[in-house]
């Protein structure tokens, strides 16, 4: 681990400056979550609405403890998938210093407890939680590597906390806690999990064509080409994204795992979308992908996707 870089990241963010961080689901566009001018600046970089709030990232729960009330499916939750990737919607405390750009003057925050070693070693010498959303430009394609964080801000981020690819590869599954407990989005930890360790009703608040959440706009994840599902013909040019290896290999063929491993394929996804439209592809179709664990959050990020 380099600490140098940890050190430099460390003095941007006290300066109220944002820097890019590496987690294990995708990787964030980080700014203190106490300071109004940190928060303001993610939302112009990104270009993100105002109206669409940012998740808060904590090194634990005893830091969250002046931010946030708990509740016990929150307790339960934490104790079996934190650190990882699921994000709690919880009810903020009066006194939070949160600053209220970040929640667009909401009672309610956004949480996350990120595994990435990087990134907790960060979190845990800051005396401030990190306001980060996803490192890419608003509705578009995440980030997984440092390389796609260049590629869409170029110079205007200060810094990235180089971390590796992100092993998961796909944001984190949101659930809303207040009330009955929803999910808002799904991600990168199956909702099947979630429901087993609460062990009562969880309700899927996630029709890609109902907004739930406020950032589950219509369009999202884009690779900025159009994209259709479950096509079967395949037009000239057209790149052809499969969930495993064809025995034909052709030249606009992409494979997302190489035996349709979901895990795989899930780690795969931004990248090969974007290593697509790279390579000047004008559309995408799309086979076939299993609607099961992993499977469903692909499928949901691809029909968001392709409401180009
Ligand atoms: O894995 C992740 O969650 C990544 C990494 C960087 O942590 N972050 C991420 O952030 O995906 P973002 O901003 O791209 O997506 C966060 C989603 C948005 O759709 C936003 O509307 C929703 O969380 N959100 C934020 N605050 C909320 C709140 N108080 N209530 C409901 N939804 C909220
Ligand atoms: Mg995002």
């Amino acid at each position: 681990m380099n600490l140098a870089n940890i050190k430099k990241a460390k003095k941007i963010l006290d300066n109220n400056e944002c820097v890019a961080i590496p987690t294990e689901t995708v990787y964030g566009l980080a700014g203190n979550a106490y300071s109004n001018k940190a928060c303001k600046k993610i939302f112009k970089l990104k270009k993100r609405p105002k109206s669409n709030p940012l998740i808060v990232h904590y090194h634990n729960i005893q830091n969250l403890k002046k931010d946030c009330i708990f509740n016990n499916d929150f307790i339960k939750l934490y104790k079996k998938f934190c650190p990882g990737p699921i994000t709690f919607v919880l009810y903020l405390k009066k006194n939070s210093e949160i600053s209220k750009f970040a929640t667009n003057y909401k009672k309610t925050l956004a949480v996350r407890f990120p595994k990435h070693p990087i990134t907790r070693k960060l979190l845990k010498k800051l005396d401030y939680p990190l306001a980060a959303p996803s490192a890419n430009l608003s509705s578009k394609v995440s980030a997984v590597n440092s390389s796609d964080v260049r590629d869409d801000f170029g110079k205007k981020i200060k810094f990235i906390l180089e971390g590796g690819k992100s092993s998961i590869g796909l944001e984190s599954t949101i659930v809303d806690l207040r009330n009955k407990p929803k999910i808002l989005r799904l991600g990168g930890l199956e909702t099947s999990l979630i429901k087993k360790v609460l062990n009562k009703k969880v309700l899927i608040n996630n029709n890609p064509l109902k907004i739930s959440s406020p950032g589950q706009f219509k369009l999202h994840y884009s690779p900025g080409i159009p994209i259709s599902l479950n096509a079967r013909k395949i037009k000239k040019g057209e790149a052809c994204l499969f969930i495993n290896k064809t025995k034909e290999i052709r030249s606009n063929y992409y494979f997302l795992s190489k035996n349709g491993n979901l895990k795989e394929a899930a780690r795969n996804l931004y990248s090969i979308l974007r290593k697509i439209k790279k390579n000047k592809h004008k559309s995408i179709v799309v086979k076939k992908i299993p609607n099961k664990g992993l499977g469903k959050t692909i499928n949901d990020r691809l029909i968001r996707a392709s409401k180009f």
